[in-house]
């Protein structure tokens, strides 16, 4: 019997990942740039046995359906393929983040997947290997495996898609993110649904793509420069042209609620008062407040105003994946 454990926190993008152009390989259409941060994280234990007569996965201490146990199990079989393995697994995953919510459980559960089986079959994979490794349980857990800002190339081929540490000369120590939960409840329509239907039906999609590379390269620069404005600026605007194309796709949809567009709107009320502070939004109604560190208490004092104390969570950078342990027996 082996097994390995890994702890991965979330990460949210301020340069979106909208759509794939391999669904299977988790190609991505674009670049994507994030903040891997320290309030949400999940932890994952894998481990294989002689003894197991199938893959077994269990969220938050419940055994998941056959259709969960499949994805996970087809996951594990791209480690499985790597070292030779036979072994069927059992897989405990805790989630220290709301499940499917638009809270980025995808990319720290996946991440944390990654890194617990890479470390019960001692894959021994350098930090792009698992960022490869990652992706292909879900595009945004490439990210997770760093720390603070990450960039995902989009590649062309399985071997070129992964994420890479962007040096900021410790930026990202000056900031803070304050999620506004909206709801947590689970959302319905996936990420990896509602962006497929974007790719395949919006008459918007062609413009997102257009401005990537432009917003990515504003992004980039202001990190370098340490430029709080401007990073903030690039990060609301492609939240914005993200969910644009949503309201452009057959069926239309949308991640926004009426709370969403409250919260919105007092951030940029905030604006108007001085505030320096920014929105973005993932694939849910929750929204995400990007703020320097100084400010954090001023913008929080001003949301509590509106929202319930409950539903105002800060965030700092969060660190790189940890590997918890590797047990044979
Ligand atoms: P979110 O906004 O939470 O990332 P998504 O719809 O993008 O929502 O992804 C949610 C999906 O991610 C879940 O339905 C499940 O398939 C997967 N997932 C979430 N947490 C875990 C975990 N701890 N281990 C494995 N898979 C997970
Ligand atoms: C809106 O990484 O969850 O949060 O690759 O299909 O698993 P799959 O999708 P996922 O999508 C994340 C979309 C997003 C933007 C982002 O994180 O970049």
């Amino acid at each position: 019997m082996f097994s390995g454990k890994a702890k991965a926190y979330t990460n949210i993008a301020l340069i979106k990942y909208w759509g794939k152009k391999n669904q299977e390989l988790i190609l991505p259409m674009n670049n994507s740039l994030s903040l891997t941060l320290d309030a949400f994280y999940t932890e994952t234990t894998v481990t294989f046995s002689t003894e197991f007569t199938e893959d077994q996965f269990y969220l938050d201490n419940q055994l998941q359906d056959s259709k969960a146990t499949i994805k996970i199990s087809r996951f594990l079989d791209l480690a499985r393929k790597k070292t030779g393995c036979t072994l069927f697994a059992v897989v405990k995953s805790q989630n220290f983040v709301p499940t499917a919510a638009g809270l980025a459980s995808s990319a720290s559960g996946l991440a944390a997947l990654a890194g617990a089986v890479s470390a019960a079959l001692n894959l021994d994979l350098s930090p792009i290997a698992l960022s490869r490794l990652a992706r292909r349980g879900s595009g945004s857990a490439s990210r997770s495996v760093y720390g603070g800002f990450a960039e995902w190339e989009k590649g062309t081929s399985d071997e070129t898609s992964y994420a890479t540490k962007i040096i900021s000369n410790d930026f990202e120590q000056d900031l803070s993110m304050i999620f506004i939960v909206i709801n947590d409840a689970k959302k319905d329509v996936s990420s990896r649904d509602g962006m497929q239907r974007t790719v395949e039906t919006s008459s918007f999609y062609d413009g997102w793509l257009q401005s990537v590379p432009k917003d990515l390269a504003k992004a980039k620069a202001a990190i370098a420069a340490k430029d709080f404005t401007a990073l903030g600026e690039v990060t609301e605007a492609s939240a914005l042209k993200m969910h644009g194309t949503t309201l452009a796709a057959t069926p239309p949809f949308t991640y926004w609620s009426a709370e969403s567009m409250k919260a919105m709107n007092l951030v940029r009320q905030l604006r108007t008062t001085g505030v320096s502070c920014y929105f973005t939004m993932d694939a849910g109604p929750n929204v995400k407040v990007l703020v320097e560190r100084k400010n954090e208490e001023k913008v929080l004092d001003e949301l509590a105003k509106h929202f319930d104390p409950t539903q105002l969570i800060v965030a700092h950078a969060g660190p790189s994946i940890e590997i918890l342990s590797t047990e044979e027996a």
